[in-house]
């Protein structure tokens, strides 16, 4: 007979798991990051959300908040998402590509991605989403490993590992680019919402691994 109690067990393993790892990222030094970080941003929310946002990098306030996603370009994360999605921070789950704010707010380095893309691996495996949403050029080329746009790649979903991926453009696009840029990240938040309920690939990914 099925254990009735082996999905909660499992949740739970996992659960236990992402916090070593966040343990393990917290005092990392594998790239020369770490010098100028005030603390690791690990990542945030339900470590059994079915919907999981990758950005690229912690700016300034994620740096001194150790959370990501809580400045401008958060809010306007967290807005979509409620009226969009219907849901709010605490369901699903927030991570970047690169845990340690990178100076000056610049691009992070390949050198920079490699060191630190294992960690968000392990955090998509152990999370678990049924969809990933991509936020921006940064993340999305670096999951589905390609040097396409995102204002190309936007506007369909791909199998990405055990799930969906969604790319849309990173909340400080619409910020800046005003109503043509958030009509169409709204729409892709919609598709997100509705790839939750599509069954899931079953496809290696291309890209970080
Ligand atoms: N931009 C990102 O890509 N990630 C954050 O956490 C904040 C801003």
């Amino acid at each position: 007979m099925a254990d009735p109690l082996a999905e909660l067990r499992e949740e739970a393993a996992s659960c236990t798991r992402l916090a070593e790892l966040r343990e393990e990222a917290a005092s990392c030094t594998r790239c020369s990051l770490f010098e100028g970080r005030t603390q690791v941003v690990f990542g945030v929310g339900d470590p059994g959300a079915a919907l999981m946002f990758v950005g690229e990098a912690p700016g300034r306030d994620e740096d001194l908040a150790g959370e990501p996603f809580v400045g401008r370009s958060g809010k306007l994360l967290d807005r979509l998402m409620r009226e969009e999605i219907g849901v709010t921070r605490d369901q699903v789950y927030i991570a970047n590509v690169v845990k340690c704010r990178p100076p000056s707010n610049r691009d992070p380095k390949p050198e920079e991605v490699a060191s630190c893309g294992g960690y968000l691996m392990r955090q998509i495996d152990l999370v678990s989403p049924a969809v990933v949403v991509t936020l921006g050029n940064f993340a999305t080329r670096a999951l589905l490993s390609t040097t396409d746009g995102i204002g190309k790649l936007r506007g369909r979903s791909y199998p990405y590992r055990a799930s969906w991926l969604v790319p849309t453009y990173h909340p400080a696009a619409a910020l800046r680019g005003g109503g043509d840029v958030m009509a169409q990240m709204r729409a892709d938040f919609v598709r997100a919402k509705r790839s939750l309920h599509e069954t899931a690939p079953s496809t290696t990914d291309p890209g970080l691994s």
